[in-house]
Formats: structure tokens, sequence, C-alpha cells
């Protein structure tokens, strides 16, 4: 697809002022180098790809092969060491840190395994904090209509009644739930998962994976890393990494409904068992 797209931008000049816009995210030759010690650990090595406003694309790949660098990378939360990252048309390898920060609070959405909520703050609160914190100025209406929508979305993710709890008295799944609904409070653009159910048993994972499929449904674009079969399977395409290099893709194209489930699980871990996984 992204070829296809590639095409019609370079054949047809009418069409090059719209096309780029339908892009979420463009990454080229992307390259990311840490040093410690003394000693250059190239953890990405020029990768390029790029997804379309609506897809959910998961990354896979052997422990260590760079997936969270390439999702921290894209997402501004780290620098790239060269390379480019469009981000719905903006060039944000080289954006400034406020700028960047900016950026993250009001256009992205972050969902991770190790979830960073306040601990002495209640779930409702910890969903809150992001959008007070986006807002210049937070006026009384403004407040209650965060609040509101906080509830909305807590209503929709099934955790309303858990809105007071500390957040040391709800159960895995319902946290990651409530990181959900963080990351959806300020209308992000796109939505960045590591490893989203990493911690979660399967019932509570594919809670998870059906408001992310809902979300997808309903327009959100989703990155997301896993090293779940069963939540690649739901995605529409799977990229996989190995040594900093994307090795290979499989196209599922968008996931309808459980009935199918098994299908594409099989196919998936077909491919990656060819993949060397
Ligand atoms: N801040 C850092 N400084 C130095 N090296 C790092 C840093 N972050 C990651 N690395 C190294 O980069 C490599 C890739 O790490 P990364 O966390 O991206 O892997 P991953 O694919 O997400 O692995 P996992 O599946 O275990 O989560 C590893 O060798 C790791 O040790
Ligand atoms: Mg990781």
């Amino acid at each position: 697809m992204q070829t296809m797209i590639e095409k019609v931008v370079h054949s047809d000049p009418v069409e090059t002022a719209e096309k780029p816009h339908e892009l979420s995210l463009r990454v080229t030759d992307l390259c990311k180098t840490y040093i410690t010690d003394k000693q250059s650990l190239n953890v990405l090595r020029n990768v390029n790809f790029s997804m379309r406003k609506g897809d959910f694309v998961s990354v896979m790949g052997p422990s260590g092969s760079g997936k969270s660098t390439l999702l921290y990378t894209v997402s501004g939360m780290d620098k790239p060491t060269s390379g480019d990252v469009e981000f719905f048309g903006q060039n944000i390898a080289k954006l400034g840190e406020n700028k960047m920060a900016d950026l993250r609070l009001n256009e992205m959405g972050f969902v991770f395994q190790q979830m960073h909520m306040l601990r002495n703050l209640s779930v409702f609160d910890n969903i809150i904090l992001a959008a007070y914190h986006a807002s210049v100025k937070v006026s009384a209406s403004h407040r209650r209509d965060i609040n509101e929508k906080a509830k909305a979305l807590m209503r929709r993710f099934d955790i309303i009644d858990i809105m007071d709890k500390d957040i040391t008295e709800v159960s895995g799944g319902q946290l990651q739930r409530a990181c959900l609904c963080r990351a959806l409070i300020n209308d992000p653009k796109m939505i960045f998962a590591d490893e989203p159910t990493g911690s979660l048993n399967s019932k509570a994972a594919a809670e998870v994976m059906d408001k992310l499929n809902t979300l997808n449904r309903e327009g959100a674009t989703i990155l997301l890393v896993t090293h779940d079969i069963k939540v690649a399977a739901r995605t529409d395409k799977t990229l996989y990494i190995v040594d900093g290099n994307i090795q290979g893709e499989l196209e599922l194209g968008k996931y309808g409904d459980t009935g199918e489930a098994k299908t594409r699980e099989k196919n998936l871990s077909n491919w990656l068992v060819n993949m060397g996984w």
C-alpha cells in the first residue's frame, strides 16, 4: 500500500497536495545508536516504514531487537541519531524539546506495560491529569468538561466503578484500561503502545484488545509492540524486526470478528516461524 501511495504522489501532481496527509507516520532511514562507556550500540539500522491514518500496525521481534527503541524514537520520546520521522506530515526528528513535549501531550497517546501511573492518586485523577496539564488555563467549566469526558471514557472501558480507587487497589486489566482512557483524554491523532497486554492474563489481554480494535474501527491510528501472537493477529499488519532492522511484514487486513481469530493466528504463526521467531 505504501508503494501505491508513493506511486500516486509521484505520478500525479494534482494529488500531491492531498496524498501525503493520508500518512500518519513516515519513517525514513531511521538510525539510533546508544553510546555507553565509550561503546556504541547500533540499535536501529535504517528503518523504513509508513502508516496511513486509521492503520493498526504491530511490531514483533526477538527481545533486544529494538522494538521499544523504535516506538520511543518514532513518538518523539527519544531522539533518532539520524533519519526522519514525519508525524502527520510534520518532521519531528529534529523538533525542539518543548515543541516535542507539546506534541506528545496533545497529539499522541501512550500506553505502556509499566504504566507510569501516580501511586498517591485515584484512577480518575490519573486519567484527568494529562488533560489538566495540556490546558494553558483550566477554568471551572473546562474542568467540568474534562471530568465528564474522563467519566465517559471510563464508562466505555467498563471501569467507571473503580474511578475513586487508588491505583494499587485495582486489577492489572482495569489499570491497563485506565491507561487507555488516559491515553485518549486529549483526543490524540495516534496511539503508541508498548506491550500493552504484557502483564495481563489472556482474558484481560483480550479485553484490552477488544477496546483497541473498537477504537481502530472508529478511526484511531495505532502502533503497538507485542510478543503475543494473539495480540498481533488482531492488528492489520505486523512488522518483524531483528537487530534493529525490519526483516519483513505480514498484511492480515482489518480484524473483523472473533470467528477469524484462529485463522489469523495460524497465518501469523507460520509466517513468524519462517522469519526465524
Ligand atoms: N537507553 C539505552 N541505553 C543504552 N542501550 C539501550 C538503551 N535502551 C535500550 N538499549 C539497548 O538497545 C537494544 C534494544 O533495546 P529495546 O528495548 O529497544 O529492545 P526490545 O526489542 O524492546 O526488547 P524487549 O522485547 O526485551 O522489550 C538492547 O540491546 C538494549 O540493551
Ligand atoms: Mg521492549
